[in-house]
């Protein structure tokens, strides 16, 4: 998508998804911040947080949290609300499609931004994701699933792909809305192993 169609958006409005108003948003991060199966993580990378909503829930539960937006306006806000958050939180504008942050993660989010993205870009994103995730760690992927007729895929078709990769999948959630799947670079045990209790 052209970079101006998310310029405009928040042009327009400090929340242009209501993502601080909308149900619909606080039931997909409770789900979210749900199926993230590590009670804490070293450092992660949120691709696309927009005003930071998402990031401030994910701040509670990361030593390290890199945010990143190309809108600077919905950077500035996200700034603001993480100024508060636990952990050491940063916003940053970034195209993360041209720019893929350097170092690795044990966790990297991808929430409602691969729709946006063509074959070609979509699949040098999981190659950079999949390169920068550690061996521990894991990436989670959440998407609407209703058509929308300027993005270049559906949440389903970004999800196909996903599972089609190299990755491994560890967990999803679907319903009619929304589509989740959780993956790690290769197998690891699930939360009852890592607690002995199996
Ligand atoms: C629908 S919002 C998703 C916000 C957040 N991830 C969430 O789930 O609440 C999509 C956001 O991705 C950002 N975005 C889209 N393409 C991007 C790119 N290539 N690099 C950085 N941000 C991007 C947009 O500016 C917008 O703020």
């Amino acid at each position: 998508m052209e970079e101006s169609y998310f310029h405009e958006m928040y042009r327009d409005s400090d929340d242009p998804w209501g993502f601080t108003s909308r149900w619909y948003e606080q039931r997909k991060y409770q789900v979210t911040m749900a199926a993230l199966s590590a009670p804490r993580y070293r450092r992660a990378f949120e691709a696309g947080c927009s005003i930071g909503v998402l990031s401030e829930q994910l701040a509670s539960r990361c030593e390290q949290l890199l945010a990143v937006d190309l809108s600077d306006k919905a950077v500035q806000i996200a700034a603001e609300r993480l100024k508060t958050a636990g952990g050491q939180a940063i916003a940053e504008t970034r195209d993360f499609v041209a720019d893929w942050p350097p170092g690795s993660f044990d966790l990297i989010v991808l929430s409602e931004v691969l729709y946006y993205l063509d074959h070609a870009q979509l699949d040098a994103v999981i190659a950079h994701a999949s390169a920068a995730l550690t061996d521990d760690g894991e990436l989670i992927a959440v998407h609407w699933r209703w058509p929308v007729e300027e993005y270049p895929q559906t949440g389903d078709q970004v999800h196909d792909r996903l599972r089609d990769s190299d990755l491994v999948h560890t967990a999803g959630y679907l319903d009619t809305d929304f589509r989740l799947d959780v993956f790690a670079r290769v197998a690891r045990q699930s939360v009852a192993q890592r607690e002995h209790l199996v």
